[in-house]
């Protein structure tokens, strides 16, 4: 399989502090794959990095093969990488719609094109709140919505989710699951951030877990559920006895 993003020893230092330390890995394309760890242990660093929202302070970044260490994000998103914020970040006063007009102006200019585009995700993220309401005034979970409506409606080829299902329900998070995996079903690769391990395991076909800044362990669900590196570092004993 062909993958989609590579990093190559990249690390990323604030001052003294090593927030990812010497991380490589790679995302193959098509796939859904979790991202887990303790807070603090660079995940979203890891975000801002690929998404070239800064660059690491060592070691590389290819996308498609292209060495994007030093892009620029409006270069990554017409690239197709797009990416979702841990702390919402709407465009409070516009409506739910334009919002994704937003994003959907990286591929046109035209206004009822972007109109159209951002309707249709309207529909397909399956929002509740009314098209037309402003994004300050939406629920948690339509926020979450809204983020990845967002980035969907700049069209991506490679989706960043980070915390997207943190402060919904357990019925919103399968809502939410069904629409990543619908997502995964048009071609788009996911890379998701989540802390309920329940549901991060159920949806992704590999999981990373990152400690310290550093790779502790990849694999599939039930070589990292049943690691005792895992288990000792972000999992639990009760996560392993199955509860
Ligand atoms: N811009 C920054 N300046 C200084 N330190 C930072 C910066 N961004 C992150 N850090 C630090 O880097 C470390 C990793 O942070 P990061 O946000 O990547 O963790 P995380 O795994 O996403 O955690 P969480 O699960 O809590 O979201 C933390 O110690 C954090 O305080
Ligand atoms: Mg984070």
């Amino acid at each position: 399989m062909e993958e989609i993003i590579r990093l190559e020893n990249v690390t990323k230092k604030f001052g003294g502090l090593t927030a990812v330390d010497n991380f490589s890995g790679s995302i193959e394309t098509g796939s859904i794959v979790g991202l887990i760890g303790p807070n603090g242990a660079g995940k979203t660093t890891l975000f801002n990095m690929m998404s070239c929202t800064y660059p690491p302070t060592s070691g590389k970044i290819f996308y498609q093969g292209v060495d994007v260490t030093k892009a620029r994000t409006d270069s990554m998103a017409i690239r197709g990488l797009a990416r979702t914020f841990q702390v919402t970040k709407p465009f409070g006063d516009m409506t739910v719609v334009e919002n994704f007009m937003v994003g959907a102006f990286l591929h046109t200019r035209d206004k009822h094109k972007a109109r159209q585009q951002a309707e249709e995700i309207y529909e397909y993220i399956g929002m509740s709140c009314g098209d037309k309401k402003c994004a300050n005034e939406t629920t948690t979970v339509d926020r979450k919505k809204l983020e990845i409506g967002r980035a969907l409606a700049t069209k991506p080829k490679l989706l960043l989710l980070d915390e997207v299902m943190a402060g919904c329900n357990p019925q919103e998070k399968l809502e939410l699951v069904e629409t990543c995996r619908k997502i995964q079903k048009t071609g788009v690769t996911l890379l998701v951030i989540e802390h309920d391990i329940k549901t991060i395991m159920s949806l992704c076909g590999k999981i990373i877990i990152l400690h310290r800044g550093a790779k502790l362990i990849e694999g599939t669900p039930e070589e990292v559920a049943n690691d005792p590196r895992a288990i000792s570092a972000y999992l639990g004993e009760d996560y392993h006895a199955g509860c």
